[in-house]
């Protein structure tokens, strides 16, 4: 029988925050950002369940766009870093995917054969991929010598500090998004992390992106998914293994690190890093059981870690501790740990099965 480590993914909560998403992207659609894997909670789960609602899904490489048709679903799939070879623009052409077009190799590669859908990366300010504005006329009109304009469908841009109300970085960009594609207004535009949904007045276009606050998790600096009315998605849980009372001047687990100031009744969960659990969440971290919030004791071991039983007295062995969930937000958690939900969310392994619920 294998342990009850399990990521139990609610797929309610997911079109719960993917309406959410849509609503506040107004007159755009909302493509679904499913890369990572759904962020970690299965692509095929993820695609599965929105294939009802959401026009497009948006993955970074073509083996997840391979994975969504594995699954069964057929609406077009946006390749965010485009294709890694001239080689995958006939799958595209075959399989309704549509790569973005970020740089000059890539143009060459469209040139020299059958092209698919394309969109064009700007670069408004970012600065990891795409043209510059002025780059802009210089490459449509390359599509054209190359008898490829007509798949050019529109372009996009992704913003920097969308999750920072205090930047004016975001109103920037937006600003170069359409000065750089006012020639072209036949065009479409997509612009918009989950974090831009957020920002009043911000201009949507044609297609936003969301991705993390589909999963429930925060977008937003100093602020949890719940806060902002998403509903958690994942629960990540494991079995309480043992407990044991400990007496002040004892220590629990690798390096002696937390030492009880008076007698503790302790537990210990099989989940660790080894499952993707983040070894830098210290004693303090919070975690559930039955509802009740309690706290880490300690060092994260690789496949085990301690937890303070004071607040639940009636826990027992064999009872599901809640890592992250309903209870406790995956950003508290990430907050703890000195990260973000993104890459806790990424990061539980194959070793936790997810179970759809
Ligand atoms: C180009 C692009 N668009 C949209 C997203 C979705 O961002 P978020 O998960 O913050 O909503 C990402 C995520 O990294 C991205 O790289």
């Amino acid at each position: 029988m294998p342990r009850s480590t399990v990521a139990r993914i609610d797929l309610d909560a997911l079109r719960f925050n993917y309406r959410l998403a849509s609503e506040k992207a107004g007159n755009a659609r909302a493509m679904a950002v499913i890369k990572a894997d759904g962020y970690g909670h299965g692509i095929a789960n993820i695609a599965g369940a929105l294939a009802n609602e959401a026009g497009k899904y948006a993955v970074a490489c073509i083996e997840e766009a391979f994975a969504i048709r594995d699954s069964g679903c057929r609406q077009p799939v946006v390749l965010l870093q485009g294709v890694h070879a001239a080689m995958d623009l006939r799958d595209c052409v075959a399989n309704d995917f549509e790569p973005v077009l970020h740089c000059h190799q890539q143009l060459q590669w469209l040139a020299e054969g059958p092209a698919p859908k394309i969109w064009l990366k700007v670069n408004t300010g970012m600065n990891r991929l795409g043209f510059r504005p002025d780059e802009l006329p210089g490459v449509v009109a390359a599509l054209e010598d190359a008898g490829q304009k007509h798949q050019l469908i529109g372009f996009v841009t992704h913003f920097a500090c969308a999750d920072d109300p205090d930047s004016t970085m975001t109103v920037q960009q937006t600003r170069c998004f359409e000065t750089a594609t006012a020639a072209w207004p036949e065009l479409m535009r997509s612009v918009g992390n989950s974090a831009a949904h957020f920002r009043s007045g911000q201009p949507l276009y044609d297609w936003s992106r969301p991705g993390i606050m589909l999963y429930g998790a925060s977008p937003m600096i100093g602020k949890t998914g719940p806060a902002l009315g998403l509903r958690p998605v994942m629960t990540l849980q494991a079995p309480l293994i043992s407990t044991r009372m400990v007496q002040a001047g004892e220590s629990i687990g690798y390096g002696a690190a937390w030492v009880a100031d008076r007698e503790t009744r302790m537990g210990m969960v099989a989940i660790g890093y080894g499952d993707g659990y983040p070894r830098h969440a210290g004693t303090g971290t919070p975690a559930a059981i039955g509802g009740k919030r309690i706290r880490l004791l300690g060092r994260v071991s690789m496949d085990m870690l301690a937890v303070d039983l004071t607040m639940a007295p009636e826990a027992r062995e064999g009872d599901p501790v809640e890592l992250w969930g309903p209870t406790v937000s995956v950003d508290e958690v990430a907050a703890c740990a000195g990260t973000i939900g993104y890459e806790l969310l990424t990061g539980v392994t194959s070793r936790v099965p997810r179970v759809c619920g």
